[in-house]
């Protein structure tokens, strides 16, 4: 059954380990996440971000993961990943979501807040738990120089405001990571990181997680990092493995016989995130 992420948190935070938030972009990645987390026996976020929104239909995402999480005893949330608009947001939550993003990220400060504390308001009447999103975490392809990008970091006083008004129950920051495949390797900005933990007490969110080495994954989640999104992992390893069945058997007309390989990728790449966070084991 869909639990809220706000449960799942509070046993990381008590466990000291983060929950991975996968993108589920399709049945086969869906499955695929079902998987590793009952062979991981982990707790797992299943998230709908834009594109799979507007690629499978939000009906479709919901129902596949409905499924997906059935009467199974592994926890599986269902998140909305960078929530556009308010509607948006309603219209998740209505449709069974147990967990939203509100990015508000390129808004002026108070704006952010307000719609937030809106989505927070209608959100906890029915057991929804929001994350929001504080400087802007962007994009690999951006064409930003590191200069600009440091200059989009949270600000760790305007997060602790922006708690402190909102009430929001994870907090999603710009330390150094970008969403997609990375050129060079990210540093992460560690003392930024404990400074807004320390400010604000709550779970923070590591998104961009992909391509970050393993061993500043971990020192994240020593600083409170709760919950890591990882998408552009899966694709690599679901398009490579295409590719790979594509290329040995150039006749090949069963798209089962392509993508029935891509999904074995995808949950062999997803166990060993789930092992990296430590969530491994914690049903
Ligand atoms: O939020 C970033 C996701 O990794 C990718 O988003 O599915 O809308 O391309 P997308
Ligand atoms: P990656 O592109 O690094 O997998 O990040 C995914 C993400 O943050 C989704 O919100
Ligand atoms: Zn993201
Ligand atoms: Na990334």
């Amino acid at each position: 059954a869909l639990v809220p992420v706000a449960d799942l948190l509070v046993q990381a935070e008590k466990g000291g380990y983060a929950v991975g938030a996968f993108n589920a972009n399709n049945m086969e990645i869906v499955q695929a996440i079902m998987e590793a987390a009952r062979l991981e026996k982990a707790p797992v976020i299943m998230q709908a971000s834009q594109g799979a929104i507007q690629y499978a239909g939000l009906d479709f995402i919901t129902g596949m993961v409905k499924i997906a999480a059935g009467d199974e005893d592994i926890p599986v949330a269902l998140h909305l990943d960078h929530g556009t608009s308010f509607e948006q947001v309603i219209r998740c939550i209505r449709g069974g979501f147990t967990s939203v993003m509100y990015d508000g990220s390129k808004l002026p400060l108070e704006e952010n807040i307000a719609i937030t504390k809106k989505v927070i308001e209608i959100a906890r009447a029915v057991g929804v738990s929001v994350e929001a999103e504080l400087g802007k975490i962007g994009g690999t392809e951006d064409n930003v120089s590191v200069d600009e990008r440091e200059a989009m970091f949270t600000d760790p006083e305007e997060a602790r405001y922006f708690v402190e008004q909102t009430g929001v129950d994870s907090l999603a920051v710009a330390i150094g990571t970008a969403h997609g495949q990375y050129k060079g390797e990210p540093r992460l900005d560690f003392d930024r990181l404990a400074k807004i933990r320390q400010l604000t007490n709550i779970p923070i969110v590591l998104h961009g997680s992909s391509g970050v080495p393993d061993d500043q994954i971990r020192k994240a989640i020593s600083l409170g990092v709760r919950k890591v999104n990882i998408d552009t992992n899966i694709r690599e390893a679901f398009v490579g493995k295409m590719r790979e069945e594509l290329a040995k058997n150039e006749r090949e007309i069963d798209p089962r016989k392509i993508l029935g390989p891509a999904r074995e990728a995808a949950v062999e790449i997803i166990r060993e995130k789930i092992r990296l966070f430590g969530s491994a084991g914690r049903i």
